[in-house]
């Protein structure tokens, strides 16, 4: 719910469990006088320390009010007025000047939330407060959005910048949101990693001073995740204050937690001002990403819950968010690059008898494509390589009952590609310019370019009748510069490159309603939820090691839902890392997101294809959960020799509890996992033990750690009895 009170220019922002208050000070600030639990609609500016004067106060016009830019919570804040913190926004005027002054200007209050323009954001809401700020010293205004959501902690913020004058100005930065928190010290959480280790989770406490995670390659990246928690000292996975800023967004991006003279902190960021510069002429505006804050009591883990429950209400596609997935085999670690229509034939014959439902073709089907240096770009099948083409590999899986899927890098173009030979100006950057993984990066700011490659992918999924693309991106970006953008738009580069990408998928997803989409960048790159707006599911990384993966999704399950995280089981030893767990651990773990294969089906033992047929009825049996539960994480495979998680139904009438015995401990004492997340009071059985119990004492007594070799996996259903 959202409130005025014009008798003390108040705004109150309700979400489930948390109230935000903003004031419109004397002077005309939008300062923050509360983000925490709930409050009534009192008045409280009577407690409000901040109005002490400390230095740097603009001139007041009422000399009872004493205000100082230098320690007040600001909404966003502004430069070169006082306020030494780092600011949310910098408007530069032609003669250079770059001082700004933001002032209330009006609000309005809506049902629903705002369009914004080009960028993926959350699809509906409940309400929106839309505050409008005026700049004293220039033509600028900025409207900051608030949207809340029906049973949510999430709040949904951005801000758009206008130029209401006639001459240019330039944003060196402008973030998507600023939260001042009063109290401070807290600990930072980030998720860090590398390729094929993706979201790794890190805690750091705050000093003075700034702490920060970006990406400047152009992606969100697989080195640090657009998430950034602040959790108090306290907090752990259970219970304690946990504020999250999740950002909706895929290209390079930064958040910081800035820790002020008097303790407080600034949280705030959006777009990573690395490179960046808009240009506003005169009627212009910019629209700055979607951030979704949220804030709860109840630890990481309820933060977890929190944004999964919001990813799958308002950003993923809805028509895929609770439907059956397709069990894929993917034949990427099956073949690689060598493969023929024989061998993707018979990968079909086996896929379908043990009850696979989609064959997934990866790179190499298109243009001169034997390796990774060449044909990027040329979307034509590659009938060399398949002889008589795509067709008779699609009737084939059809005659079989399989469905048929393609990979594509839609955003790239090899130098050695009959695409560059046309357009070699098509890529972006100067000669002599960096390849990465031998390739260039297609100009996606260009809208003839973006056109071309919907054509050629149109043709591709309407000719041959595709039900599942994996849309790829192999390389970061080096030289951000566009051949036809003008001098003083360079700096809009890599903000309009992932505009592009946005409306290439938009296109595509709604040109082939029918085709599910999964993204990957080279492993989980550009998992983030820009990118789950268009696509419900991520190929979550390159490493397909299952204990590898314990880690990799238990750290995107901070802020991401299991559904979203596409999961495969691979052969061993692991083509990663070379390990060999057992084929029951590898399905066990694959199980707890969008569950598939990669590997030769073919290579299985009578024994491996009765686990796999196996694998798959026990993933269809649980998938509503994964797809709708709530995750509840146990043990930390980072902090311990156990992972265990627990994804427990809505209603709590079922659950699945999944372990691993990370090594084999000789002569180990009992050990005893404590589930989470049960009704106290309702009675389950766990079918595998066939043991009958209240949830409290599953919970607070809990069960035997069962004894397991290395990489052991246990798995119980609990059904209420
Ligand atoms: C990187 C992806 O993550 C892999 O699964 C595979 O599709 C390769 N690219 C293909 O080049």
């Amino acid at each position: 719910m959202i409130v005025f009170d014009r008798k003390t220019n108040c705004f109150f922002l309700h979400g489930k469990s948390f109230s935000c208050v903003l004031w419109i000070d004397p002077n005309g600030y939008l300062t923050d006088l509360h983000f925490g639990g709930r409050v009534g609609e009192d008045d409280l500016r009577a407690f409000d320390m901040r109005t002490r004067p400390v230095s740097f106060a603009p001139t007041p016009p009422d000399s009872d009010h004493w205000f100082s830019l230098d320690i007040a919570a600001q909404e966003y804040g502004s430069y070169g007025q006082g306020d030494f913190r780092a600011p949310s926004v910098i408007i530069e005027r032609q003669d250079g000047s770059r001082a700004s002054r933001f002032h209330y200007a009006g609000h309005r209050i809506y049902a629903g939330v705002p369009a914004l323009g080009g960028l993926p954001c959350a699809r509906k809401g409940k309400e929106t407060l839309e505050i409008t700020l005026r700049d004293v010293l220039s033509d600028a205004e900025i409207v900051l959005n608030y949207s809340l959501f029906e049973d949510s902690d999430v709040i949904a913020r951005n801000a758009v910048i206008r130029n209401r004058g006639k001459d240019p100005i330039f944003l060196p930065r402008a973030y998507s949101f600023c939260l001042d928190l009063e109290e401070g010290g807290y600990d930072a959480v980030c998720l860090q990693g590398r390729h094929c280790a993706e979201r790794m989770p890190e805690r750091t406490p705050l000093g003075h001073g700034a702490y920060s995670v970006s990406s400047s390659r152009g992606a969100s990246s697989h080195q640090m995740n657009p998430f950034l928690a602040l959790l108090s000292k306290d907090a752990d996975e259970d219970r304690g204050e946990a504020v999250g800023a999740l950002l909706v967004y895929s290209g390079s991006f930064l958040l910081s937690a800035e820790t002020s003279q008097t303790g407080s902190v600034r949280l705030q960021g959006g777009i990573n001002d690395l490179g960046f510069r808009a240009k506003l002429e005169g009627g212009e505006e910019f629209i700055t990403p979607q951030a979704l804050l949220c804030r709860t009591e109840g630890g990481i883990g309820q933060l977890s819950r929190e944004y999964a429950d919001f990813l799958r209400g308002y950003i993923l596609p809805p028509a895929y968010v609770h439907a059956p997935r397709p069990v894929v085999v993917n034949n990427w670690e099956a073949t690689y690059f060598d493969f023929n229509r024989e061998k993707l034939c018979a990968l079909a014959d086996r896929a379908a008898e043990l009850g696979i439902d989609t064959l997934v073709l990866d790179d190499g089907w298109f243009g001169k494509r034997n390796d990774d240096t060449s044909g990027l770009g040329d979307w034509f099948v590659n009938e060399k390589k398949l002889s008589g083409g795509l067709a008779p590999i699609v009737d084939h899986c059809r005659e079989k009952g399989l469905k048929f899927g393609l990979w594509f890098e839609p955003e790239m173009i090899s130098e050695d590609s009959d695409l560059y030979r046309v357009h070699p100006d098509w890529a972006i950057g100067k000669a002599p310019r960096c390849t990465g993984r031998n390739q260039l990066v297609l100009d996606m700011t260009r809208k003839e370019i973006v056109d071309h490659v919907f054509s050629r992918m149109a043709d591709i999924l309407g000719r041959y009748g595709v039900s599942y693309v994996k849309w790829d991106m192999n390389r970061h970006i080096t030289e951000f510069f566009s051949a036809e953008l003008p001098a003083d738009r360079q700096g809009e580069f890599a903000h309009r490159y992932i505009l592009g990408v946005y409306s290439l998928a938009d296109r595509l997803t709604k040109a082939f309603p029918q085709v599910f989409f999964e993204g990957c960048s080279g492993g989980g790159g550009r998992f983030d939820a820009g990118m789950l707006y268009y696509f419900p599911q991520f190929w979550t990384s390159d490493d397909t090691d299952a204990f590898e993966r314990v880690k990799i999704q238990w750290g995107t399950s901070y802020c991401y839902p299991l559904s979203a995280m596409s999961c495969h089981v691979s052969v061993c030893p692991n083509h990663q890392t070379g390990r060999t767990t057992p084929f029951f651990t590898r399905g066990a773990i694959a199980s707890l997101g969008a569950f598939g294969y990669e590997l030769d089906l073919g290579a299985l033992t009578e024994e491996e294809k009765a686990a796999v047929r196996a694998q798959i009825a026990a993933y269809r049996e649980s998938e509503p959960l994964v797809q709708s539960g709530d995750l509840y994480r146990i043990s930390d495979p980072f902090k311990g020799n156990r992972f265990c998680v627990a994804v427990v139904s809505k209603e709590k009438s079922r659950a699945i509890v999944v372990g691993m015995q990370i090594h084999a401990v000789p002569a180990d004492t009992d050990h005893r996992i404590r589930l989470k997340g049960l009704d106290a009071g309702k009675r389950y059985l766990v079918e595998e033990l066939g043991y009958a119990a209240r949830g409290d004492t599953l919970m607070n007594a809990g069960l035997l750690l069962p004894r397991l070799p290395d990489f052991g996996c246990f798995v119980w259903h609990l059904k209420e009895a």
